[in-house]
C-alpha cells in the first residue's frame, strides 16, 4: 500500500530526486510522507502528515535519499508516525511496507534491552533491531546488508523493509510480499515500490523476488537471498512502459486521462495479445476446471469472464473474490486452473488465494498489468494488459483491458479470435465516440441534476451484472454517493423498497436477451419516482436520460463500462473530490 522511493548514487540533489519520485507514488498511500537523508554523519529528517501534492523539501544536499509516503495501519496518522523511523543513535532511516505481525513482541524485547521508541508504529522495530544487528556486524556496506537480512529473519509477516546508512551511504532492502522494483540508472542506483515511478531513470529493473535482500552502492547493485545469505546474480530486465506514459499529457488529472486512453489500449491489445489468449485459451481447453479470481473492479472483470467464457465458448467457470477463494481451496486439485485478474499484480488477497490452490496442484494464469509484479512471476502463464501505468487510485483502463483479453481468449477457445480482434476494434471506436465532447458533455449534465443525491442504484442483467456492479463501485469510491449494483432480477426481492422519487438508477440494457427483461425493471422504479438513465443501443420510454452506444455484441460489456467511468468523474468534481485519490483508498492493496 505505502510508496517506497530511494537513491544513492553521483547526484547531490537526492532529497529533491525523492520528493518527486513520491510524488509519483502518492497513489500508493497519501496519510503522511517523509524523506530522510544524511547530514554531518546523522540522519535528518523532513516528514509530515497529508498529500504530498505540492510538497517542498528543506533537506540539504545528499547523493543518498530515502522516502516513504503512508498508508496508516499500525498507529494513527501524525507526524511522528510517518516514515521513515531512525534508530537510537540516528545512523539508520527505515521505511516499511506491509505489517509485522510480532512487533508488540519486539518492542518490549527492544525496549527492555534500553531502546527508546518514538512512533506507535510496526515499522519501529525494524530501525532497532537493526540498530542491534549492526552493533554485531559492524560498519561496511556487506555488512549494513547482513544484519538487514538477519533482521528480515526475525520479522513475522508480509514486508518490504528498506534502510538508510549513514556509516556506509548505502541503501538495503529486502522483502516478502509486498513489492520492491530496483532500478539501474547511469547516475545512480534507485528502489521503489512501483516500477512507473522509475522510468523517468531507467527502464533497466531488478525485481526483487519473495525473499531476497539488496544492496544499492552508488556503483551497483547486489542480490542475496534473504533466508540463506547466499549471494545471488542480479536479472536485469527492460521494461515495456515508458516515462511520457507516466505524465499526465495535458489532461487534469489521471482519471481524465486513462478513460482517454482506453480506445488505444484496446486496439493494442487486439493487435498484440491474440497469442497470448490463444496460450490462455488452451490452458482453459486443458483444465478439468477453471477458476477466475480477482478483487474490487479485477472481481468484476473475473465475473464479467465467467459470462463470456459461458456466452461464446459454452465453458463453465468459476467464480470468487481474492478474499473468499481460500474458503474453497480444499477443492482445488491437480488439473484445475485458477486465472487471477490483477492490475497491479500485487493485491495480497489474490496472491494468497491463488498461492493456496498452487499449492493443491492447480496451474495459475494471470491476467495483469504490471510486468515482473509477483502474480506475473509466480504464475504459469502471464498476460500482460499493456495498459500502460494506471495512476489513478481508481482502475479505468486496466478494467475494459480485462475484459477484452478475456473477450479474445473466450473467442480464441472457439478458434474465431480475428472476429474478437474486429469487435474490439469497434468497441475502441465506439468509445471515442463517447469521450467526444458532446457525449461527455452529456453525461455531465446528468450527473449536474443528480450529485445532491445521496443513493444511486445501477441494475443489469446477465453479461451485465458485472457491469452495473463496477459501475457502482466507480461511483461509490471517487464521489462518495452511496451506489450499489443489482441483478436487475433482485428488484423485487427487496431492492426496490429502497427507491424514492429522485432516485437515479443505471439501467445497463444493451441488444441482448436481457433487454426485455432490464426494461420491465426499469418501469418498476421509474413508477416509485426514480429518475432513470439508460445506458444502451435503444431509447426506451422508461428513461429520463438515455447514454446511448452501438450493438457490439458480446463486446457491449466494454463500452457499458466508460458511461459509469465518467458519471463518476463528473459526480466528484461536483461534490469537490479529487478524482486520483479518493479517501482512505490506495491503489496498490498488499496487505490483508
Ligand atoms: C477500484 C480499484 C480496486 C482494485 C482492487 C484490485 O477502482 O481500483 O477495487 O481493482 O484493489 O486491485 P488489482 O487490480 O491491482 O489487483
Amino acid at each position: 500500500m505505502c510508496g517506497i522511493f530511494g537513491y544513492v548514487g553521483a547526484r547531490t540533489d537526492a532529497s529533491a530526486l525523492v520528493l518527486h519520485g513520491l510524488k509519483q507514488l502518492e497513489y500508493r498511500g497519501y496519510d503522511s510522507w517523509g524523506i530522510a537523508v544524511p547530514r554531518d554523519g546523522a540522519i535528518v529528517v523532513e516528514k509530515r502528515t497529508g498529500k504530498i501534492g505540492q510538497a517542498e523539501t528543506t533537506l540539504p544536499a545528499s547523493s543518498i535519499g530515502l522516502g516513504h509516503t503512508r498508508w496508516a495501519t499500525h498507529g494513527g496518522v501524525t507526524d511522528e508516525n510517518a516514515h521513515p523511523h531512525l534508530d537510537c543513535a540516528g545512523r539508520l532511516a527505515i521505511i516499511h511496507n506491509g505489517i509485522v505481525q510480532n512487533h508488540r513482541d519486539l518492542r518490549r524485547e527492544l525496549q527492555d534491552a534500553g531502546h527508546t521508541f518514538r512512533s506507535e508504529t510496526d515499522t519501529e522495530v525494524v530501525a532497532h533491531l537493526l540498530e542491534d544487528e549492526l552493533g554485531r556486524h559492524g560498519d561496511s556496506a556487506e555488512a549494513l546488508v547482513q544484519a538487514l537480512m538477519a533482521t528480515f529473519q526475525r520479522l513475522e509477516g508480509l514486508n518490504a523493509i528498506a534502510a538508510l546508512d549513514v556509516s556506509s551511504g548505502c541503501l538495503a532492502a529486502a522483502k516478502n510480499g509486498s513489492p520492491l522494483t530496483l532500478g539501474w540508472a547511469s547516475d545512480g542506483m534507485l528502489l521503489a515500490s512501483d516500477y512507473s515511478a522509475l522510468l523517468e531513470h531507467t527502464r533497466r529493473m531488478t525485481f526483487l523476488d519473495e525473499n531476497e535482500a539488496a544492496l544499492l552502492t552508488p556503483d551497483g547493485i547486489a542480490i542475496f537471498n534473504a533466508l540463506t545469505g547466499e549471494r545471488l546474480p542480479p536479472e536485469v530486465k527492460e521494461v515495456e512502459w515508458s516515462a511520457e506514459q507516466a505524465d499526465l499529457q495535458g489532461f487534469p488529472d489521471f482519471m481524465s486521462k486513462e478513460i482517454h486512453e482506453q480506445p488505444h489500449v484496446l486496439r493494442r491489445i487486439a493487435r498484440e495479445r491474440r497469442q497470448d489468449a490463444e496460450r490462455l485459451a488452451a490452458l482453459i481447453r486443458d483444465a478439468d476446471e477453471t477458476h477466475l479470481v480477482g478483487c474490487g473492479t479485477a472481481a468484476h472483470a473475473a465475473m464479467a469472464a465467467q459470462y463470456l467464457l459461458a456466452r461464446v465458448a459454452g465453458r463453465r467457470s468459476f467464480f470468487a473474490n481474492g478474499s473468499e477463494l481460500a474458503y474453497m481451496e480444499r477443492f482445488f486439485k491437480p488439473g484445475a486452473l485458477a486465472i487471477a485478474f490483477s492490475q497491479s499484480g500485487e493485491t495480497i488477497d489474490v496472491i494468497d488465494s491463488v498461492r493456496g490452490a498452487r499449492e493443491r496442484g492447480a496451474a495459475l494464469a494471470a491476467v495483469v498489468n504490471v510486468e515482473g509484479s509477483t502474480l506475473y512471476r509466480m504464475s504459469d502463464h502471464a498476460v500482460l494488459l499493456g495498459a500502460g501505468p494506471e495512476r489513478c487510485v481508481l482502475a479505468t483502463k486496466s478494467f475494459t483491458a480485462k475484459l477484452a483479453v478475456t473477450l479474445l481468449t473466450a473467442y480464441a477457445l472457439e478458434g474465431r479470435v480475428d472476429e474478437a480482434a474486429e469487435l474490439l476494434e469497434r468497441a475502441a471506436t465506439e468509445i471515442e465516440a463517447m469521450l467526444s465532447d458532446w457525449r461527455r458533455d452529456y453525461i455531465r449534465q446528468i450527473a449536474e441534476q443528480i450529485y445532491l443525491q445521496e443513493h444511486l442504484y445501477v441494475i443489469g442483467r446477465g453479461p451485465s451484472y458485472p457491469m452495473a456492479l463496477e459501475a457502482a463501485l466507480k461511483v461509490k469510491e471517487v464521489s462518495y454517493v452511496h451506489a450499489e449494483g443489482f441483478a436487475g432480477g433482485e428488484l423485487k426481492h427487496g431492492v426496490i423498497a429502497l427507491i424514492e422519487p429522485g432516485t437515479p438508477c443505471l439501467v445497463l440494457a444493451p441488444n441482448d436477451e436481457t433487454h426485455d427483461d432490464i426494461l420491465s425493471g426499469a418501469m418498476e422504479v421509474r413508477a416509485r419516482g426514480g429518475t432513470i438513465v439508460g445506458i444502451g443501443p435503444r431509447h426506451d420510454e422508461a428513461f429520463d436520460y438515455h447514454v446511448p452506444h452501438a450493438d457490439l455484441g458480446e463486446a457491449s460489456s466494454i463500452v457499458q463500462a466508460v458511461p459509469a467511468q465518467l458519471l463518476g468523474y463528473y459526480l466528484a468534481l461536483l461534490r469537490g473530490h479529487d478524482p486520483d485519490k479518493p479517501r482512505n483508498l490506495a491503489k496498490s492493496v498488499t496487505v490483508e
